[in-house]
């Protein structure tokens, strides 16, 4: 049996780093376009190093939390692939063992003329100057707003292929990605783990909600799931 667990940031906000649309989002103080597009990085990269550099900061100080914990347990019954739009490395150092990283990896560089030259960095800061094999300046790992989605087909072939899908902690309004739930066959048992699942789900759509926070919602439904003959 095949599990595909879509993820956003809500399952890392009890780690504590800060969901994106929220009362007091990611982006208070900071313009998105500023910080998180290709334009924003043309006219101020100083900046968007900046900003990126303090959010690694807080993602290398950040620890899994339960919910990323009982996605590991699920690896003991089902083929799991977890499909996360977080850019923090948290499923992996829970002990997730198969994570597609949909918008990137803060925790690595991506050269601004190729973005298949990916390296890992040493500590918190990517340091202006630093460059890549090719001799131009090294940017955070991450897809921004207008970039290509490189790992959507491979999400998109996986989510095709489950029986179960668990979505968590997403408000499903940043495309392409959000469309995924849609390519998980008729069939699938499909729940979505949100405190905000009533208001985001549609309706006729098949998803049973949990309206619920992240770390007490998924340790329920991994129990169950592994209960279930
Ligand atoms: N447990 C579970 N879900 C929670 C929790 C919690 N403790 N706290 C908040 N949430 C839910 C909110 O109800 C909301 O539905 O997390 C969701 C967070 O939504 P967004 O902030 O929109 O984050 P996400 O859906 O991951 O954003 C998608 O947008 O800006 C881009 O690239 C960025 O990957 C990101 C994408």
């Amino acid at each position: 049996m095949k599990a595909v667990v879509f993820t956003g940031a809500g399952i890392s906000a009890e780690s504590g780093l800060k969901t994106f649309r929220g009362d007091d989002g990611l982006w208070e103080g900071y313009n998105v376009e500023d910080v998180a597009t290709p334009e924003g990085w043309q006219k101020n990269p100083e900046l968007v190093q900046h900003f990126y550099n303090i959010r690694r900061k807080a993602v290398l100080e950040a620890q899994p939390n339960a919910a990323h914990k009982a996605l590991v347990k699920l690896e003991n019954k089902f083929q799991v692939t977890i499909v996360t739009q977080n850019i923090d490395d948290l499923h992996e150092r829970a002990g997730s063992t198969k994570v597609i990283h949909l918008h990137g990896l803060i925790t690595k560089a991506q050269s601004s003329l190729d973005p298949s030259l990916i390296y890992d960095i040493e500590g918190a800061e990517i340091k202006m100057g630093a460059v890549c094999a090719k001799n131009s300046q090294l940017r955070p790992h991450v897809v921004w707003f207008g970039e290509p989605v490189p790992l959507m087909q491979k999400a998109i072939d996986e989510c095709r292929k489950a029986d179960i899908l668990l979505i968590i902690g997403t408000s499903l309004q940043v495309y392409p990605a959000a469309g995924l739930v849609n390519f998980a066959p008729y069939h699938a048992q499909k729940i979505l783990i949100d405190p905000a699942a009533d208001e985001l789900s549609q309706k006729g759509s098949g998803i049973q909600n949990l309206a619920e926070r992240a770390s007490t919602g998924v340790p329920k439904v991994v129990d169950q799931l592994l209960k279930v003959k």
